[in-house]
């Protein structure tokens, strides 16, 4: 499943790109596009990756695309690909529209019950146990606001909604297998329930700034960024387990191998530093990652926890889990600091580990592994982006899916 973390809610997302080329980045013309130059990128018994045939491509050019209202950048696009890959799911903050994949046609749509005056932030789907889907956004008083409230509405089999929307507190922290939800001020919800009373809460802990729960779904991990904590919590009882050593920085995203082995936090003001603590021994010295350009604020776990994919500025590296060693590295050649200053975002490992996914400024990549291949879709000069991104992996029907920040969503056969 891929959430919409509200920590998307980034500056970056409000810039309007207008030009792919960027002064200070070196840039080389593949196919006929002008795409950044890299220092590395991926390589495979030391050959550089090559590309796709016919990659890289530029919006226009997918095979198909889907868009619920005119483009528009004042407008409230969200759009994500159901990880049963059966549905596309699109709003604009105040409709929603189900899109069959099998049939690419319209399934459902309906009216999401927003606030007046007050705005969708981040969409996030979850098959229902009892059938059908949980569609989730937040409710900020801006656009891109953190959102203090979080609403569920509930769809049936059919699609269509079913109750009225259910209310939280908070945003959506994480969300377990299992099926339970932590929002930002430490409240515990279940989700196999339509009941928005807390089952648990987080004791004594105010300002929490990201949630990863282990896979059995009971151990939690938290850090703070004001707070500058790191803890380690029952999600059950409320209870803490453990707090890690203070680490005297804005600590900003942590995550739980897949094994349930390692749990990794991402520190920020000028440690930059990714540690990785074992869940055997919470006492032990943790892994320690360092180097990176400014803060490494997204990460992503191989699906066998052997590896950990880190961005930072103008970079994605793979590390081994114990040992730290880089195995892959891309990296853009760029002498302006300013435009390097990007960090690589959308981290995410896809096809059971055979392949990786990042997105640099409004590129996104896509590399596999075995074949020592890689994709890219980019912006053409007169494209704008303003709105999120989020890309998707339709494994067996062969597509990739963009979610692109020009409120359109572009299927491209690979
Ligand atoms: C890759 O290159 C290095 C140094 O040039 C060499 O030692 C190594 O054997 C090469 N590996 C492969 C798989 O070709
Ligand atoms: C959202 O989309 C629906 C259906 O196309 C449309 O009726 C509605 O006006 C749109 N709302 C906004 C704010 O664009
Ligand atoms: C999906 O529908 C669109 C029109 O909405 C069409 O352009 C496209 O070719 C269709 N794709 C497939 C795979 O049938
Ligand atoms: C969310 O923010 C609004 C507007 O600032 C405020 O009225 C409301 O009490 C807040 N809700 C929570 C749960 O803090
Ligand atoms: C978590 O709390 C529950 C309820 O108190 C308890 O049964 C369970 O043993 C605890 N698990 C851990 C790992 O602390
Ligand atoms: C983070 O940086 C602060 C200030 O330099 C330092 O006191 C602290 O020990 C660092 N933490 C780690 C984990 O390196
Ligand atoms: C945990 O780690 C510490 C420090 O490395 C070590 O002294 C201790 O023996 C370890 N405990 C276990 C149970 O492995």
């Amino acid at each position: 499943m891929v959430f919409v973390k509200f920590l998307l809610a980034t500056a970056g997302l409000l810039e309007i790109v207008h030009s792919a080329v960027l002064p200070g980045v070196k840039t080389v013309l593949v196919n006929n596009i002008v795409v950044p130059k890299t220092k590395s990128d991926f390589t495979k018994n030391n050959a550089t990756a090559k590309w796709a045939s016919g990659y890289p491509k530029e919006w226009g050019f997918e095979d198909f695309h889907y868009q619920l209202n005119i483009p528009d950048p004042e407008d409230n696009f969200n759009a994500v690909v159901t990880n049963d890959e059966k549905y596309l799911v699109i709003t604009n903050g105040s409709y929603v529209e189900f899109i069959d994949l099998d049939k690419n046609a319209t399934a459902s749509g309906f009216i999401f019950q927003v606030p007046d005056k007050q705005f969708a932030v981040g969409l996030t789907v979850r098959p229902a146990t009892q059938g059908g889907y949980d569609v989730f956004t937040g409710i900020g008083t801006y656009k891109y606001d953190t959102p203090n409230t979080t609403i569920r509405q509930h769809v049936g089999s059919d699609l269509k909604p079913v109750g009225q929307p259910i209310v939280y507190q908070g945003s959506i922290g994480a969300i377990s297998k299992q099926g339970k939800l932590v929002s930002p001020y430490g409240y515990v919800y279940d989700l196999e329930t339509t009941s928005n009373t807390p089952i648990a809460t987080l004791k004594g802990q105010p300002d929490l700034t990201d949630f990863s729960f282990a896979p059995d779904g009971v151990h939690l991990a938290s850090v703070s960024w004001h707070e500058e904590t790191a803890d380690l919590w029952n999600a059950t009882s409320g209870e803490k387990i453990f707090s890690f050593p203070a680490t005297k920085a804005q600590n900003w995203l942590t995550r739980f191998s897949p094994d349930g082995k390692y749990v990794a936090f991402a520190l920020g003001s000028s440690n930059n530093t990714v540690q990785i603590y074992t869940l055997t021994n919470l006492t032990a010295a943790p892994i320690e990652i360092k180097g990176f350009n400014d803060w490494p604020r997204y990460l992503d776990w191989s699906p066998t926890s052997k590896q950990i994919a880190i961005g930072d500025d103008g970079r994605l590296r793979v590390y081994k889990v114990p040992s730290k060693e880089v195995t892959q590295i891309w990296q853009v050649d760029a002498t302006n600091d300013y435009y390097t200053a990007t960090e690589v975002t959308g981290i995410s490992w896809l096809d059971n580990g055979n392949k990786i996914t990042w997105q640099w400024r409004d590129g996104k990549y896509l590399y596999d592994f075995e074949s020592n291949t890689e994709w890219l879709w980019t912006v053409s000069n007169e494209d704008h982006s303003w709105g999120p991104s989020a890309f998707y992996l339709l494994k067996k029907k062969g597509y990739a899916v963009t979610v692109d920040g020009d409120s359109t969503v572009r299927f491209w056969k690979i």
